[in-house]
């Protein structure tokens, strides 16, 4: 089958760290179909560089859907228009000829712009470290089945524990909250019991860094849901706020590190 190729205009956000940023338009002229959103970019990049001029900087890495160092906004959606699509994954097939495309970074005042489409998603990293340790026994290993888990149960714990960190949510939530994060993070290990004896102590120390980071609070736009290139459900924040209330009147250790 014949390679279907199509020109874009893009409109990209640039900017060089606390420098105002602006919109630069650039054209781009024959882009296969089969190429995927950040192969474009990387062609937009090579034309720039071979014009003398600065390629956009976007951070990347797995280009499978799994890291989660991959995230733009596309014309107003956080890693474009197809549902549960990472940026890397998004392929040009979904976009028309002669299509204008406006990309900008995640924005959240937790996301400080570090260059173009370039964010520094660090507080995600602190809210994790917030959360510390769970107790494992150490010696040899264990019997598959000595814990037993309802495969309900285990099944949740494992849909949590596909976020991978992007930050989509924070960029299309209109108070930039991070409960989709935190919930989906706080389930995994909430759920099963490894994750049970320190519960109390990582909702309450996860919950506290969110909000020193900057974070805002959850009003059930359900924004989160819609982008989260991992469908991660809006149940997680239901579950996240249950343990944060069980932890505030709970007995056990309060005081958030
Ligand atoms: S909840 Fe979804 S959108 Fe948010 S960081 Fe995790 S994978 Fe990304
Ligand atoms: S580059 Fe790894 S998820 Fe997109």
């Amino acid at each position: 089958m014949a390679d279907k190729t199509i020109n874009l205009t893009l409109k990209i956000w640039r900017q060089a760290g606390n420098e105002p940023g602006h919109l630069e338009t650039y054209e781009l002229e024959s882009i296969s179909t089969d190429m995927s959103f950040l192969e474009m970019l990387d062609v937009l990049n090579e034309k720039l560089t071979l014009e003398g001029g600065e390629p956009v900087a976007f951070d990347h890495d797995c280009r499978e859907g799994i890291c989660g160092m991959c995230g733009a906004v596309v014309n107003g959606i956080a890693h474009g228009p197809e549902k549960e699509t990472t940026l890397c994954q998004l392929h040009m097939r979904h976009f028309r000829n002669g299509q204008t495309l406006v990309i900008e970074p995640f924005r959240a005042r937790a996301f400080p712009v570090v260059r173009d489409l370039i964010v520094d998603r660090s507080a995600f990293d602190r809210i994790i470290q917030a959360g510390g340790f769970i107790s494992v026994n150490s010696g040899s290993a264990p019997d598959a089945n000595a814990i037993p888990i309802p495969q309900e149960t285990a099944e949740q714990a494992m849909d949590a524990a596909a976020c991978i960190g992007c930050g989509a949510c924070v960029a299309a939530c209109p108070n930039a909250a991070a409960m989709l994060f935190v919930g989906a993070k706080i389930s995994q290990l909430a759920l099963l019991p490894q994750g049970r004896p320190e519960r109390s102590r990582r909702a309450l120390s996860m919950v506290a860094a969110m909000e020193r980071e900057g974070f805002g609070n959850c009003s059930n736009e359900r924004e989160c849901e819609a982008v989260c290139p991992k469908g991660i459900s809006i149940r997680n924040i239901a579950r996240l706020n249950r343990e944060y209330l069980r932890a505030t009147l709970c007995s056990g250790d309060k005081t958030p590190s």
